[in-house]
């Protein structure tokens, strides 16, 4: 049987802020998930639940205070290990983006880190740019001469130029207008069908996460209180609280 790309058990995240570290408060409580390659799990919930932090844990950036992790079904291990293995999206591309760096520099950048030659570098860079439907002269601009949709285009491609087996999408279209949200929406479900990567779609939309999510993990103060199929969820969900979500959508 196919291994869980990343596989959580009973994390918690305390995060100790104040004066001499005095307080103390729980972001992530007992939380279990799994992510099989190929399978988007979409996580939703209120605004402070506790979804960045996750995605946080998964991507190896925040070491949970308490729990078990396993990444391709072997210990998470050191950091060197999953080196390009790992990737994620955020709401603006600006971040992800050096605004003084041409865009093929930052999409390469992070084969400079796995040691590849430059001129295969050069080559993997146009096929990823066309793979996310961009021209490979868009290599040659800065992002600031992009249109916003075309800038989180770079940043997908940057973030799949080594392969990776899990991608974090942390409200990566919800900045984008919506017709072109439903392009990324199609584009993270194509490229996801030939490259098989897991995902967690993390988003406050609930239209937009059903349409690339199989599976739905709902976040309430630090607790994962529902995770089933996408069509349970949308369909008859178990959890009040995922009543209230949708019953407001
Ligand atoms: N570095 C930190 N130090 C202290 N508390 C933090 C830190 N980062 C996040 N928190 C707190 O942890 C909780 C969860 O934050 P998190 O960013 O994971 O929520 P979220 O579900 O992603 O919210 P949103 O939908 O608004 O992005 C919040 O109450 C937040 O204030
Ligand atoms: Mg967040």
């Amino acid at each position: 049987m196919e291994p869980d790309v990343i596989a959580l058990e009973d994390i918690t995240v305390t995060y100790r802020s104040g004066f001499l570290g005095g307080t103390a408060f729980d972001a992530l409580r007992g939380v279990s998930l799994r992510v099989k390659a190929g399978e988007t799990v979409g996580l939703v919930g209120e605004s402070g639940s506790g979804k960045t932090t996750l995605g946080r844990v998964c991507l190896g950036l925040l070491p949970p205070t308490q729990g078990q992790m396993r990444f391709g079904g072997a210990p998470f291990g050191k950091l060197r290990q999953r080196r390009g293995q790992l990737s994620v999206v955020l709401q603006h591309p600006e971040w992800a983006l050096n605004p003084r760096l041409r865009c093929g520099t930052s999409v390469q950048e992070p084969l400079v880190l796995t040691g590849m030659p430059s001129s295969e570098r050069r080559e993997r860079v146009a096929e990823i740019l066309g793979q996310v439907g961009l021209d490979p002269s868009f290599a040659a601009r800065l992002p600031g001469q992009l249109s916003g949709g075309q800038r989180q285009r770079i940043a997908i491609a940057r973030a799949l130029v080594t392969n990776p087996r899990f991608i974090v999408f942390d409200e990566a279209v919800s900045a984008l207008d919506v017709s072109v949200q439903a392009q990324v929406l199609n584009l993270i479900r194509d490229l996801q069908k030939r490259h098989g990567f897991g995902a967690l779609f993390i988003s406050h939309d609930l239209a937009a996460t059903r349409y690339v999510s199989h599976r739905i993990a709902v976040m309430l103060r630090g607790e994962i209180v529902e995770d089933g199929p996408s069509a349970r969820f949308y369909g008859t969900p178990e959890h009040p609280y995922s009543r209230a979500l949708l019953g407001a959508a």
